[in-house]
């Protein structure tokens, strides 16, 4: 791999000063799909040395974290969260030892590193659901997972109503060897992907155990999977009603955002925080929760739970100003009720990018809508997570082709926000190249051909390039204190404009398709297009770009002034 060629040198930002009130609160974490990264053998699927040899490039951005998603032992049924083997890294991405090289650059280079964690589920090939499939019929190894007997004169129905995340029903049958059908046993998400029966003490001991592997090995913290799913209503009751995957609609389902998932994370609290490090080396977790509102995501960071919650109100709000300052008031309010800090997210590895979902009027309209969030997001109070490709100003690819798709929801019915390979072609780091740098061979999405031009090569030292943009704003976000974590106020702005000011900093964001003429809020530190000024309001004397004047915001931009 030449990675001269395309790794920018380690910048020496200094550190922020930080709060001391815990590194996560405005810790900036880049999520690696590691099957779409960088591939070191050539084989077309990212691995653990190829992220462990592009990880200057994330130093460079300015970034204090990365998260790793799944690189255990799998089936790849759906992408890795289907773990066989939750202490073995899987051949196809590496070795244990690959990992343990990873972890040590990575906090060589003062990057920390967050693991993937799927306690919800196993995959089928797990040795305890082979043990369950052969304790026929009803034996003891069954109840580390929920099997039941079907409804109806022979059990022919499922024992009740609930849908696979993924579609179809959340039950499969079980056959006994002779071809009799047998109990049913639940999974979420694909058949692949048996539910756990956390009621199971082995299975809580199990993932204490396996968290404390990864701890040991030197991990700083887990993402964790499903975190709203491993505990479900008492007696499993039906629902009653269909598309029950639309969570985010607000309704409570007996399958996910149950009280009882609490008590979990408050043990894997009390795991993390017996490893010490004090504010600047905390062990963490951040829950992947889809749940109703902003208050019921605050309850997984109440001080004795996890340190983090992806804001997903934030990623699936429109582009619409009103909207958009409603999640945020309502997020902060809410963090701030149990002391915790927000975390904003724009894309990962399961919705479309945000480049696409914002793209109402076309690819242009997305990309500069795209680098304004980006913008508007690291501006405000709180951590951030950034999808990879996103620096680049990545779109979703819509036009892959059905043989090649792999998201288990296509091959069953409608997927969580659609189906979720477009957001996964691997990521161009050169312009040219059979994979455009992701690999000496071939990649196992295929890319299109114009994302030679997003590479990281055409773009790095490219002046207003998205990759310069993320540059700078994450280089001044370590400069600036007022930014990260603090307090936030807005200021006055007119209907589809918001401005919000932070301790020495104001941050503008126009969401409307038309200019909109502001008098100049400060001195301009950084903006997602050129802004155009125009004379000071009254004599007419002189354009400024330093405080005085009126300030053109163009369409769909964002702006961080000093004041
Ligand atoms: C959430 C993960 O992000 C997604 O990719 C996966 O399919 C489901 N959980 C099931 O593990």
């Amino acid at each position: 791999m030449t990675q001269e060629l395309t790794t920018p040198a380690v910048q020496t930002e200094p550190a922020r000063p930080g709060s001391g009130r815990g590194w996560w609160r405005d810790a900036v974490i880049y999520q690696v799909y590691v099957r779409s990264f960088a591939d070191s053998d050539g084989d077309g699927v990212g691995d653990l040395r190829g992220v462990r040899e592009r990880l200057p490039h994330l130093a460079g951005l300015g970034v204090d974290a990365v998260w790793l998603t799944p690189f255990y032992v799998s089936p790849q049924a759906d992408g890795g969260y289907d773990v066989a083997d939750y202490r073995a890294v899987d051949p196809l991405f590496g070795t244990l030892g690959d990992a343990d090289d990873l972890v040590r650059t990575a906090h060589e280079l003062g990057l920390k590193v967050i693991v993937d964690i799927v306690p919800n589920h196993t995959s089928d090939r797990h040795p305890w659901f082979r043990a369950a499939l052969a304790d026929r019929p009803r034996g003891a190894a069954r109840e580390r997972y929920h099997f039941r007997p079907g409804r109806g004169a022979d059990g022919e129905l499922p024992p009740n109503d609930w849908e696979s995340v993924f579609g179809g029903p959340a039950w499969t049958r079980t056959a006994e060897p002779d071809g009799t059908p047998g109990d049913w046993y639940l999974h979420l998400f694909a058949p692949e992907q048996p539910d756990l029966n956390w009621d199971h003490p082995e299975v809580r001991e199990e993932f204490v155990s396996i968290l404390r592997f990864w701890l040991d090995l030197g991990v700083d913290g887990f993402r964790v999977d499903v975190a709203h799913g491993m505990v479900k209503a008492p007696g499993m009751p039906d629902i009653g009603r269909g598309e029950q995957a639309r969570l985010i609609a607000g309704q409570a389902l007996p399958f996910f955002d149950q009280d009882g998932v609490h008590d979990i994370h408050r043990s894997w609290r009390r795991l993390l925080d017996s490893y010490g490090g004090g504010p600047d080396g905390a062990r963490v977790g951040v829950a992947e929760a889809w749940v109703a509102d902003a208050e019921r995501l605050a309850l997984y960071v109440r001080p004795d739970e996890l340190h983090q919650a992806f804001n997903f109100h934030f990623l699936t709000c429109p582009w619409d100003a009103a909207g958009m300052r409603r999640v945020i008031d309502e997020s902060l309010a809410a963090t701030a009720s149990v002391g915790a800090a927000t975390t904003w997210v724009l894309s990962n590895h399961d919705v479309v990018r945000h480049a696409t979902r914002y793209a109402a009027a076309g690819p242009e309209q997305g990309l500069a809508r795209a680098r304004a969030a980006a913008l508007l997001m690291l501006a405000l109070p709180g951590s951030a997570y950034v999808y990879q490709g996103e620096e680049l100003g990545l779109p979703e690819v819509l036009d892959l082709p059905d043989e090649v798709r792999q998201d288990p929801a296509f091959q069953r019915a409608a997927g969580q926000e659609g189906y979720r390979d477009g957001c996964r072609v691997p990521i161009p780091w050169s312009r040219t190249g059979a994979s455009y740098g992701f690999g000496p061979g071939g990649s196992w999405l295929p890319q299109p051909e114009t994302w030679g031009g997003l590479s990281v090569e055409a773009q790095a030292g490219v002046p207003g390039s998205t990759l310069e943009l993320y540059r700078a704003a994450l280089a001044l976000r370590r400069r600036l204190p007022g930014l990260g974590d603090g307090p936030m106020a807005w200021l006055p702005a007119p209907e589809g404009v918001l401005a919000l000011s932070r301790p020495g900093f104001v941050c503008t964001l126009n969401t409307l398709g038309t200019p909109v003429d502001l008098p100049v809020p400060g001195r301009e530190l950084l903006a997602s297009e050129p802004m155009a000024y125009g004379p000071p309001r009254g004599d007419g004397a002189g354009a400024a770009a330093d405080g005085a004047g009126t300030v053109r915001l163009p369409a769909d931009s964002c702006a961080w002034w000093a004041v």
